[in-house]
């Protein structure tokens, strides 16, 4: 489908809809909630507050945009009063700790955040009396990784070797069993609800400040006038830029609401094959858009186990939602470092943010 064909079929369909959003604050949230906003939906956000006030959120004015909550996703009863306050349309469930070398040291903390946060929101909405669809946002670390390099498909077996990927191969479970038990796709007319899971890689964007991710660790030490010490410049990672993910979010919260016997299950969000980068790449990439930065190896990084290549096979979502990736990951880190670029030679993020939204959609006025 054309690019703006497609963006006029999102807006009349979000266009006036209640979309509840968890993880507004954080880096694929205030994207998110720029989109919604975009579309003319009516946002309600539940996150925890920002962590930095170089956060997108707070940088692009993200709290004039929505109707925000302050709240921890893991307190039941906070998450189910404010579901069934909104009433919303669309849940989209981006909360999370997603962060693998912070679930080595807050095991606890994130299993609970990721697994009984997701049922939080899951059994809010089974209690709603309205009609909901919800997306529930994993990652494609949810499967068993074999290093074999083959793309996963969604049937393939979920695992989790680290606390971050285990605990959204868990949530999955309970995704799963929440359809079955409750959303049942085959009698959706009774009782009105639907939900997916929807598998993304690594996405890279403007507006990242997470510990731990390249980009970010690459802009804070462009910021510093330092090297960026590079743990494992060889590993593959799927790099697609945040709307080409978010994009997939939209279509598959609007074809399961109107289809939910043909879009239940799992989605994978990847880039196409052959579209791939060693981290060495997306850094030198990255290096050379900005003007400036330096990077060397870490030989001497702590030794976690990291996966060193995950591929998804994308045929399910492409057939289904007609969901297609747009820009290719050197477009994406090109965009990436463009935006960070721009912000920081004085541009306004919020500008920055919508420039790219309409870009990525072929409406390239802002
Ligand atoms: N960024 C990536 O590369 C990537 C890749 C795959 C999957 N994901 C998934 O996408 C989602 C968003 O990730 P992100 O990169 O924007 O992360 P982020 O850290 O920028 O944002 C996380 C959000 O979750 C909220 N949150 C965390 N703990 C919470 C709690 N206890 N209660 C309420 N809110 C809480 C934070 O306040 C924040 O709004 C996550 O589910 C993550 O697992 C991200």
């Amino acid at each position: 489908m054309e690019k703006l064909e497609i963006l006029n079929e999102l807006r009349e369909f979000y266009a006036g809809k209640r979309i509840f959003l968890t993880g507004h604050t954080g880096f694929k949230g205030a994207w998110m909630l720029f989109l919604l906003r975009e579309l003319g939906a009516d946002v309600s956000g539940y996150s925890l507050a920002p962590l930095h006030k170089n956060d997108l959120y707070v940088l692009a004015g993200g709290e004039s945009l929505c109707n925000s909550r302050i709240a921890d996703i893991r307190d039941r009863e906070s998450v189910e009063a404010a579901i069934s306050a909104v009433r919303p349309d669309l849940i989209f469930h981006l909360a999370a700790q997603p962060l693998v070398r912070e679930s080595y040291r807050r095991p606890l903390e994130t299993f609970d955040t990721n697994i009984m946060g997701s049922v939080h929101v899951l059994d809010a909405m089974r209690r709603l009396p309205d009609a909901c669809t919800a997306v529930m946002i994993t990652t494609d670390k949810v499967y068993e990784n074999m290093e074999g390099g083959f793309p996963y498909k969604e049937n393939d077996r979920l695992g989790g070797f680290d606390p971050y990927s285990s605990s959204k191969a868990a949530a999955e479970i309970c995704i799963a069993s929440y359809q079955k038990a409750f959303f049942t796709p085959e009698i959706f007319a009774e009782h009105g609800k639907a939900v997916a899971a929807a598998r993304g890689g690594n996405v890279i964007g403007g507006g990242d400040r997470a510990d731990d991710r390249i980009i970010p660790d690459l802009i804070r030490a462009i910021e510093a006038d330092e090297e960026l010490k590079v743990r494992n410049p060889q590993a593959i990672r799927p790099w697609q830029h945040v709307l080409e993910l978010l994009y997939g979010y939209l279509l598959l919260g609007m074809r399961l609401s109107r289809d939910p016997l043909h879009c239940q299950g799992a989605f994978n969000f990847g880039p196409c094959d052959q579209d791939e980068m060693t981290v060495e790449e997306l850094v030198t990439t990255a290096i050379r858009i900005y003007g400036k930065g330096r990077y060397i190896h870490r030989s001497d990084a702590e030794k976690l186990h990291e996966a060193g290549i995950l591929r998804l096979n994308i045929d399910k979502a492409m057939r289904v939602l007609d969901w297609h990736p747009r820009w290719s990951s050197a477009t994406a880190a090109e965009k990436t470092i463009r935006w960070y670029r721009q912000v920081a030679e004085g541009e306004n993020a919020a500008l920055s943010c919508r420039r790219q939204i309409l870009e990525y959609f072929g409406e390239e006025k802002a």
